[in-house]
């Protein structure tokens, strides 16, 4: 298992251009299972996941290459119903495979994801979704059947105990472009991504209105066509980068940024110090000044994202007083807390909360990865910390971020990658 090797207290400086967004783009790979065409889809990061979706989309036989930032896919000819354990263990977000395998064949068999580092992720209100549409679902060995010759549109209230669904907003709407009739999903996620894949579904020729609201009209077409589509900057490896740029004191230009994404990260910047400037497609973030508390509570977009969390845990530990970070979306989203301490951050964890009392500097520890965006925040750590912070486990942080090493490196981060 490879290990980053960081040489701490180095500030970033120069220019670095943002990748695709992995979260919209392992939905728009599914995506393309609803109809028998081809497809190109452009600006997709070349990260861990992406390549597990498209082992996924050829275990069911789908047509796939990826060159580059491109993806080819061709869906034409028969394609299987079954997304197997062995796959959907490796990456939640094989479930996405369910509304479009449902829709297209009126049957699908996705493996049960389980519980994973943040907590027991169930997954009632995807089926809740698909169910509402008619489809017969049940649990058995460990998979989800889910039935459906013909799926009718219908009002669908989604919205769930921790508030509105990402995956089961998209993965209903995936079902729900070729239904018969009009289908209304109430208490649906907001987030840049399910826009996009609105957007891309639009593309194929879909019929939907009010994606990035809480109200999605969906009327069902009867057929979809292939089509040539780019995918959006990801947000949070913007905001991962403003946040390794603030903690090092450094100045950097993140390109190919949408800052319209990440406005409540980058006013929590502003809030701790950090200079920002924006541009069409570009975001500055410069850092002089101390770095000050705040206190942070996740919520769904425009919320604070939860996938931020824990890197602004790691700037907020060397902030000039006390910040409390919260989080409700997952509240047991804290595995980087005890790495943290190992270097040297006064923080608490009580409940779904973390007291932070800032420090003047941590100190480089050998620390381990334990989920994609706690590694990040590690990463951000060691990249501030006196002396060597060696992470292992760096397989989740390949899961979301492409090449992360090279493109620090290129800021002037002293990195390197340890293959064992
Ligand atoms: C997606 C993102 C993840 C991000 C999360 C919240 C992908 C691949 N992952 O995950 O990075 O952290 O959105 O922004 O896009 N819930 C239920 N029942 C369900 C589904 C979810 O109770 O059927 C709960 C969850 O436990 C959580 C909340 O709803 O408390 C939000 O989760 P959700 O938006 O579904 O997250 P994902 O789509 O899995």
């Amino acid at each position: 298992m490879d290990k980053f090797i960081i040489e701490g207290e180095k500030r970033l400086e120069g220019e670095v251009e943002i990748k695709g967004a992995k979260n919209s783009t392992l939905p728009i790979l599914a995506a393309t299972l609803l109809t028998e065409d081809e497809f190109i889809i452009e600006n997709i990061p070349r990260v861990k996941d992406i390549f597990t979706m498209k082992r996924v989309l050829e275990t069911l036989g789908v047509s796939i290459s990826i060159e580059d930032d491109t993806a080819y896919i061709d869906t034409r000819g028969t394609v299987g119903y079954e997304a197997p354990y062995e796959l959907v263990k490796q990456m939640r977000a094989s479930y996405y495979v369910l509304g479009p395998l449902l829709s297209r064949l009126g049957r699908a068999r996705v493996s049960l994801p389980g519980g994973c580092a943040i907590g027991s992720r169930p997954i009632d209100l995807h089926i809740k979704g698909l169910k509402a549409l008619g489809a017969d679902i049940s649990i058995v060995h460990g998979y989800i059947e889910a039935y459906g010759k013909s799926l009718d549109g219908s009002n669908i209230p989604l919205e769930g105990q921790n508030g509105p669904s990402v995956g089961a907003t998209i993965n209903t709407m995936m079902a729900s472009v070729r239904a018969n009739g009009v289908t209304v999903i109430e208490g649906a996620a907001m987030e840049p991504e399910v826009v996009d894949v609105a957007n891309f579904l639009k593309e194929c020729g879909a019929n939907i209105q009010g994606a990035g609201s809480s109200k999605i009209k969906i009327r069902g077409i009867g057929k979809l066509s292939g089509c040539k589509y780019r995918v959006i900057p990801d947000r949070i490896e913007s905001g991962t980068f403003a946040i390794a740029v603030a903690i090092t004191k450094g100045d950097v230009i993140i390109r190919r940024a949408e800052s319209g994404h990440i406005k409540t990260v980058l006013d929590k910047l502003k809030e701790i110090g950090a200079d920002i400037s924006l541009g069409d497609d570009w975001i500055g973030v410069k850092m002089v000044r101390d770095i000050m508390p705040t206190n942070i509570e996740t919520a769904p977009h425009p919320g604070f994202p939860t996938d931020m969390q824990a890197q602004f845990t790691s700037l907020l530990s060397l902030a000039n007083g006390v910040s409390i970070v919260k989080d409700k979306i997952f509240e047991e989203r804290f595995m980087h807390v005890p790495e943290l301490v190992r270097m040297g951050a006064d923080l608490k964890r009580e409940g779904d909360y973390v007291i932070i009392k800032g420090v003047p500097y941590l100190s480089g520890a050998e620390v381990m990865a334990s989920d994609l965006r706690a590694s990040a925040a590690l990463l951000i750590a060691g990249l501030a910390a006196e002396g060597t912070t060696k992470i292992s486990r760096i397989y989740h942080i390949d899961r979301g971020y492409e090449k992360i090493e090279d493109r620090l490196a290129v800021l002037g981060a002293s990195i390197w990658r340890l293959k064992e």
